[in-house]
This record gives C-alpha cells, structure tokens and sequence, in this order.
C-alpha cells in the first residue's frame, strides 16, 4: 500500500524562536507520529530553518521539503538556494506553488529547470499544479492540485472534485502520486483523502498551529 502524504507547507512565516517553540510542541507527539507507518509526514519550512529541522527529526520517521528551489546549478547567482545545497537537508522539495508562480514570474521553463535540477540532486518535487492544463514537467511522480481560490481562503475545493482533477492526472500516468491543496483542516482532511485518487494534502495555513496538524495528519 502507497503511504498518505501530508505535507505541511509553512511558507514564509516563523522567526527563529517559533521555529523552536514549534519543533518542541510538535516532537512532543513523536511516538505516535513514528507509530504512524503508513503516513509520509514532510515539513517544509523556509530556508534559514531547514538545518534546525533536519537535525531535531534525525531519527524519526518525519521528513524535510523545501519550500523552492533555484532553476540553476551552483555559481554567480546571488540569493538562490540550488538543489545541491539543499539536498543535505531535505529529501523534497514544493515547485511551482501559485504563490511563486504569480509573486515570482515563474514559467513553465523554469519549473522544468528545477524540476530537472531536483531529481538530479536526489531531491523528491511535489509539483503544484492549478488545474488540468497545468504543463506537467518529465521526471514528476507527485503533483498537488491546488486551485488557487482554495488557497488560505477556508473554501476548498469539493473532495469530488479534487478526486476528479486526480482521475484525470492518473489517467496520464498512473504511477502518480496526487495531493489535495487548498484550506485543509482537521475537520475536512478524511473527505478528501479517502477519495479513490488523492493519496494526501498540501497544509498551508493550518500546518501553522502544532496541535491542527497533528489532527491532520492522525485524521489524513
Ligand atoms: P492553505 O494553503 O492550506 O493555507 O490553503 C495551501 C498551500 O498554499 O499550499
């Protein structure tokens, strides 16, 4: 059996201090998260913490993500993160989130780019896509379908039809793994994860407070 993801986006929010405060509160619950075997728990947070992460989960069951990654290799490119550097660190990396997409002009070109430097890199992309027409670049094996009107809006998508966006992806290649994204709570995760063709959740804003996502990841 393939395990649920939940993965946890916590974007450009905590300062050191919350950093610590929630890794604590969020180890206190490491044995039922090790005990948890058929759940694939990542947590992504920005770059200047992701040292602090991979070191407090050595030992556990629980991942590290990048939340981007640079569309170059190493070299004269100020203020990127590349694959190579990452990789020490994390074992997956989020592309093509919306946010990055509208706030950062990225393109299908460059989505490729990174997705090509990733898997080189041995880093796992969980590739966001919008809707159907989302170019899919080769290599993927997992894409989050996260309609942009469903994001940090507490309106998510209906579990029929993220169940249908995941049909339609699998139908392509069926080895994919798909994710729902877009106001995930504690109370909604099962109705989308037992759907037939969603294997997880992307957790943006809920991923944010220790105890909802421990709910989530218990209820995925
Ligand atoms: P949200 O964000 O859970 O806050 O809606 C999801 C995401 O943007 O990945």
């Amino acid at each position: 059996m393939n395990k649920r993801f939940i993965v946890a986006n916590l974007k450009s929010n905590q300062t050191q201090n919350e950093v610590k405060s929630w890794v604590e509160q969020f180890l206190k619950h490491k044995d039922t998260l090790d005990s948890l075997e058929d759940k694939e728990i990542i947590i992504c947070p920005s770059f200047p913490f992701l040292f602090s992460f991979h070191s407090a989960f050595s030992g556990t069951n629980i991942k590290v993500g990048a939340q981007n990654v640079s569309p170059f290799d190493k070299g004269a490119y100020t203020g990127e993160v590349n694959a190579k550097q990452i990789k020490d660190f994390a074992d997956y990396v989020i592309v093509g989130h919306s946010e990055r997409r509208s706030n950062f002009k990225e393109d299908t070109e460059m989505l490729s780019n990174k997705i090509k430097l990733s898997l080189e890199n041995n880093l796992d992309p969980i590739f966001c896509v919008q809707n159907k027409e989302t170019p899919i670049p080769d290599g993927v094996n997992i894409i989050a379908y996260e309609p942009i009107f469903a994001i940090g809006s507490g309106n998510p998508d209906t579990p029929e039809n993220a169940d249908a966006v995941g049909a339609f992806f699998k139908s392509k290649k069926d080895s994919y793994q798909i994710l729902y994204g877009g106001s995930v709570t504690s109370q909604n995760v099962k109705s989308f994860t037992q759907k037939e063709n969603i294997d997880g959740v992307l957790v943006g804003g809920a991923s944010l407070e220790v105890e909802e996502l421990i709910k989530i990841i218990q209820n995925a």
